[in-house]
């Protein structure tokens, strides 16, 4: 059999060359890194956790009619999704104070905001992913006014069913960053959610106690993010508790 080829190797997945012209193979790897690569750690399931998790946001966005790039889950580590041309922006959305928008701002973590704040930052690893505003973005051409406001559209689209999806489970969702990508279709294109959407990529808290149920517990060392990432997918029912019978319980866990 032919070796397939490499496309991308990331910091948390690689990229392969789909099956068929058009898709590509998203690999996750079990690596771990934080403040752009500063902090980094090999933790042992972490891949498999996300790709599930991520399937299972992408298909929910999907069956709502938001668009993803996402096709199928081929194996417990690799998924099959559309290859799209990315805009080099990360989208961030956040619902309450926490992180970098707390340090800049001096806002409290845990602050509700008052309405859902999008912010762009430009996905450059060699200048530490600066932020950046939609005159920055039109200006050197990242997107246009038109994608912007798609763009936003996209981000609280998902903002909304994610936020019910995770408060289905008792977990608040105070923030996530998303990547977009343009998907051709001849001479057009539509905006697509592109890459991962896991606790790498979100704040997750517990509803009840506030614990961080997201990739701070690696940035903060406040625990095993394994054991952290499997709590997430076991309450979304995406995978069994451990000595759980899985026949025919599958499904969240609801919390009322
Ligand atoms: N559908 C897609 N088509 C093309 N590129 C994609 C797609 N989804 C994600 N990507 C890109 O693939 C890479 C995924 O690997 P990752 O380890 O997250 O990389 P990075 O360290 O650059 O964030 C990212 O650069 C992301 O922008
Ligand atoms: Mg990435």
């Amino acid at each position: 059999m032919a070796r397939r080829r490499m496309v991308y190797e990331g910091k948390a997945k690689i990229l392969y060359e789909g099956p068929e012209p058009g898709t590509l193979i998203q690999y996750f790897k079990d690596d771990a890194t934080a403040g752009n690569g500063a902090k980094k750690d090999v933790v042992e399931g972490k891949g498999v956790l996300n790709n599930r998790i991520s399937e299972h946001v992408m298909t929910g966005l999907n069956a709502i009619g938001v668009p993803t790039h996402f096709i199928r889950r081929l194996n417990m580590r690799e998924q099959l999704v559309r290859a799209v041309e990315m805009i080099p922006l990360e989208i961030v959305v956040r619902n309450v104070a926490a992180g970098s928008l707390s340090t800049r701002l001096g806002i409290e973590e845990g602050t509700p905001l008052p309405r859902p704040i999008i912010e762009f930052y430009l996905k450059d690893d060699a200048l530490g992913d600066p932020m950046v505003t939609e005159e920055h973005i039109i200006a050197f051409n990242w997107a246009a006014q038109q994608d912007i406001d798609d763009i936003i559209s996209l981000a609280l689209r998902v903002n909304d069913f994610m936020s019910g999806m995770m408060m289905g489970v008792g977990i608040r969702l105070i923030d996530f960053k998303i990547e977009i990508g343009r998907h051709w279709e001849g001479d057009f294109h539509r905006l697509v959610v592109a890459d991962e959407i896991s606790p790498d990529s979100c704040r997750l808290w517990d509803a009840k106690s506030g614990d961080k149920l997201d990739k701070d517990v690696f940035r903060r060392d406040l625990g095993s993010i394994a054991d952290t990432y499997s709590e997430v997918a076991q309450r979304l029912g995406i995978m069994p508790r451990p000595g759980e019978r899985t026949e025919g319980k599958r499904g969240p866990k609801l919390v009322h």
